[in-house]
């Protein structure tokens, strides 16, 4: 069995002096109640710093190679010392001294000749401070991690409920299935080019997730039906936008959701819905996700017509551009279709494609 050795409990305290007399008088005041440690001048402290951080440092001013004020200088300099609490003691009584003393970072300024329960005293306050402070900053550590742990343990938790809205708004529309998902990706990987913050990045890809979340409102029958709309037909599809900002515009997001939402299907030459909304008043977010909905339309299987080329996507930018969709916007996208390539050739294309043909048309080169 090991025995704890109740010296090293003890706080560990380096006395830096020139003079032996000096040293040998500090240890003989403190000795009951510390460990120590011992050196010559300023530049031995460093020498010791090595190896060793003691609670506190006793330290001399006037000393060979290295004085006092440079030592504390040096030491609340460096990152790994700064920490180290300074005491100066010293036979400078003149205030300027002093005064530099605690301009140094020392805490502490003991004259001599030193009296012994004055030494005591102040050494004694400075190390129980030392170790309240050491004991909020493990605190705070652990409050940090926590925090961190709580954090990660919320995002999770936001990002699967967004999921679960998007999965329940497409459960009802197999023809859909995964188009917010992709609309989201293809969004975040056009945003990223045109070189947003990743903070902004993520709000696009939450809105791209829910961006038809109002089609929750639409009937089923509607949704799934081949051949052309009637105009009412269309009227009540146009309302998606703004019922997905209805759902969404209570949910405290730290972005406008809602808003990027009610936009998806806004132009900028002021032809898109629900409201025609033009330019600027268009959040640069829905001009990414209008563009990203848009290619993901036009690639994808939809009731009224089957899946058409990427060739025809890009065309509709091109022609397009600066007119119904935004230049930057385009121009990022057309650099290199590679983002959607695996989706062109692997899951984009829906297993009910066989059964429900190439009938119908979509109204213009409006997408859904
Ligand atoms: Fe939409």
């Amino acid at each position: 069995m090991t025995v704890p050795d109740k010296a090293m409990d003890k706080p560990l305290i380096l006395v830096v002096d020139d003079s032996p007399v000096n040293i040998d008088l500090l240890l003989d005041i403190l000795k009951a109640d510390y460990r120590f440690g011992v050196a010559k001048n300023g530049l031995k402290v460093f020498e010791y710093l090595e190896k060793n951080r003691p609670d506190l440092i006793l330290l001399d001013i006037m000393m060979p190679e290295m004085d006092g004020f440079e030592a504390c200088r040096r030491i609340k300099s460096d990152p790994e010392l700064k920490d180290i609490e300074v005491i100066f003691i010293t036979a400078l009584t003149d205030a300027r001294y002093i005064a530099r003393g605690f301009e140094t970072g020392a805490v502490d300024y003991i004259t001599k000749p030193l009296k012994a329960a004055e030494v005591k005293a102040r050494v004694r306050t400075h190390i129980t401070l030392k170790k309240m402070k050491d004991a909020l900053n493990r605190q705070n550590l652990v409050l940090e991690e926590r925090i961190h742990e709580k954090t990660a343990q919320l995002k999770d938790m936001f990002l699967a409920t967004v999921n679960a809205m998007a999965m329940m708004s497409e459960s009802r529309d197999p023809y859909t299935a995964g188009h917010q998902q992709r609309v989201a990706r293809y969004a975040a990987v056009i945003a990223g080019r045109m070189g947003l913050q990743p903070d902004r990045i993520e709000a696009i890809r939450i809105a791209g997730m829910l961006h038809d979340i109002g089609k929750i409102r639409i009937s089923v029958a509607l949704l799934n039906r081949p051949g052309q709309l009637l105009q009412a037909e269309w009227e009540l599809i146009k309302m998606h936008p703004a019922v997905g900002y209805a759902i969404l515009k209570d949910i405290p997001f730290p972005w406008p959701i809602a808003e990027i939402v009610h936009q998806h299907h806004e132009r900028i030459n002021g032809t898109g819905y629900p409201r025609g909304l033009s330019n600027d008043e268009i959040l640069p977010e829905a001009k990414i996700l209008a563009v990203a909905d848009v290619i993901e339309a036009i690639i994808s299987h939809r009731p009224y017509r089957p899946a058409r080329k990427m060739a025809v996507a890009l065309k509709e930018l091109k022609d397009n551009r600066g007119i119904l969709f935004d230049g930057a916007v385009v121009d990022a996208c057309l650099k290199s279709t590679d983002f959607l390539e695996e989706d062109q050739d692997g899951d984009l294309v829906d297993p009910m494609s066989a059964v429900a043909g190439g009938v119908g048309k979509v109204y213009g080169s409006q997408n859904l």
